[in-house]
């Protein structure tokens, strides 16, 4: 179990073309062909009026990060990517059809932040992301925690009271945990975490957003003080100082995988 803060370690594993012109205008819910992009303003399009800067969804080519030149998180999380760590993964997985590179782009897309800054911090921190969402889940396997009979209700946090009969066990990319973390991510998200917590399990979108909501609340701001910090703020209190340090390797594996995959040196203190 995780202590505050903390997600609980539920793991148990066993170019740019430039056309002006709207096309298929569908404002608001953006519901664009594959091909298009959806616009800050909501409608659907190509170039870099319709990818670039605020683009919610589709081929974006400013998504997060995409300040930077060549930082973008659409650029560095790529088809082959993604679906790599998948292809790991066993036939029988429920994440091999929930969760898809084009939900976390979509997602993406909610928190700038992620992925900002240089090329290389741009680099680092999807690295990390994806080297604790590749052991939180299995290579992408895991939808839910196997183990069901927890509760992971904490009375104490009065401001998110747990619904009856509702269970706040591992779900998504990150394995969020607890009646807090589901209630606050609810919240920023825009969907009732408290009362539905399996809306994590069942909607791809907010599952990704779930997850990216964890991280830039936590543990976006200490990436820069090495692949550690963030093991610590991910499930410190169980595996860090000698606690599980097989799991620590573990997870500074993908991560310095993941750099070598981008290009990018993965930096100093990797362990915790
Ligand atoms: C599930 O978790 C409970 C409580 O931590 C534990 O007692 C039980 O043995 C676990 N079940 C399995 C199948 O691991």
């Amino acid at each position: 179990m995780a202590l505050k803060n903390d997600l609980s370690i539920t793991f148990v594993l066993l170019g740019i073309v430039a056309l002006a012109i709207p096309r298929n205008v569908m404002s608001q819910n953006c519901n664009c062909a594959p091909n298009l992009c959806c616009s800050q303003f909501g409608f659907c399009g190509t170039g870099v009026q319709y990818c670039g800067t605020g683009c919610k969804a589709g081929p974006c080519t400013s998504s997060g990060g995409g300040g930077s030149g060549g930082g973008s998180v659409v650029n560095i999380v790529t088809t082959e990517f993604f679906n790599g760590i998948k292809n790991q993964a066993g036939g029988g997985c429920a994440g091999k059809s929930f969760y898809t590179r084009d939900g976390f782009l979509n997602a993406v897309n909610s928190f700038p932040e992620f992925g900002s800054g240089s090329a290389d911090n741009s680099k680092r921190e999807i690295a990390a992301f994806f080297a604790h969402v590749t052991h939180e889940t299995g290579h992408l396997c895991f939808v839910e925690e196997i183990n069901k009979s927890n509760k992971y209700c904490d009375q104490g946090k009065t401001q998110y009271p747990c619904a009856p009969g509702k269970f706040y066990y591992g779900r998504g990319p990150l394995q969020i945990t607890w009646n807090y973390n589901y209630g606050a991510a609810g919240k920023a998200i825009g969907f009732n975490g408290l009362n539905s917590p399996e809306t994590v399990a069942k909607d791809p979108a907010i599952s990704f957003k779930t997850a990216l909501w964890f991280w830039m609340t936590n543990v976006h701001s200490v990436v820069n003080q090495g692949f550690g910090a963030t093991i610590q703020k991910v499930n410190g209190a169980l595996e860090c100082n000698g606690k599980q340090p097989q799991t620590v390797q573990t997870r500074i594996g993908y991560y310095t995988d993941y750099c070598k995959k981008f290009g990018v040196s993965p930096g100093q203190n990797l362990s915790c």
